[in-house]
């Protein structure tokens, strides 16, 4: 096979029928965001499924997510936390956080899930810590200060999670102007060299292009 995109969107499928199958509640979800015109930047199921298990695998109970969007990968991390867990979700735009509750509610997870709706570096100092698991995928410019939050919310052997860290590749570029890849490389550069994080990264292709996710521990 060649490796061009359309190959890899093909291969992600395959996968993800294999693995992830049909799933009405996240499919409306999907449905629902596309109703309301919201970008399609939720994460892949396959890459949803991978962070349900990541929280199952490290038994998280609180959860803490930046960037809600519809609620897609908030379900996954709902359901993985179970009926006692919780999940904080923070999301900037008022109308997304609507949508999200209410696909969330309809995936009957609406009970472990709190959305608090406000930028970022406004809602998470208003938080309470103890989260085992932090998952990040917001504006990429706020990269660096969504991951101090994540190490001052979590405790050693929380587990971060930081969306986007592939870029189609421009993250080698340091000559970029470009924010999102700036935030990107500045979010990369502070979980190698900040002490608080033991950091890996794993590209990804498939129907999202070409992208990737950093995966750390709180130390
Ligand atoms: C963008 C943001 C995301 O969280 C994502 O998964 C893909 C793209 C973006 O802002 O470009
Ligand atoms: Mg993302």
């Amino acid at each position: 096979m060649e490796p061009t995109p359309a190959a890899w969107a093909d291969a992600d499928t395959y996968l993800a029928d294999l693995l992830v199958g049909h799933d009405p509640d996240l499919e409306k979800v999907l449905e629902a965001q596309r109703a309301a015109d919201m970008p399609e930047i939720e994460v892949a199921p396959l890459a949803g499924k991978l962070l349900g298990l990541v929280a199952r695998i490290s038994g998280a109970r609180r959860v803490l997510e930046i960037g809600t969007l519809g609620g897609y990968s908030t379900i996954w991390l709902a359901r993985a936390v179970g009926p006692e867990g919780r999940v904080v979700t923070i999301e900037a735009e008022a109308d997304n956080a609507a949508v999200a509750r209410t696909s969330i509610d309809a995936a009957g997870v609406g009970d472990r899930v709190d959305i608090r709706v406000g930028r970022g570096a406004d809602v998470l100092p208003t938080l309470v810590g103890g989260f085992d698991l932090v998952f990040i995928d917001a504006d990429k410019e706020s990269n660096t200060i969504y991951l101090d939050w994540a190490a001052k919310l979590g405790h050693p052997g929380t587990v971060v999670v930081l969306d986007n860290i592939g870029r189609d590749g421009e993250i080698v570029r340091d000559d970029s102007t470009d924010p999102k890849v700036i935030g990107t490389q500045e979010g990369l550069r502070m979980l190698a060299e900040d002490p608080r994080f033991d950091a890996t990264a794993l590209q990804t292709v498939g129907i999202k292009g070409w992208d990737g996710i950093a995966l750390a521990l709180v130390v």
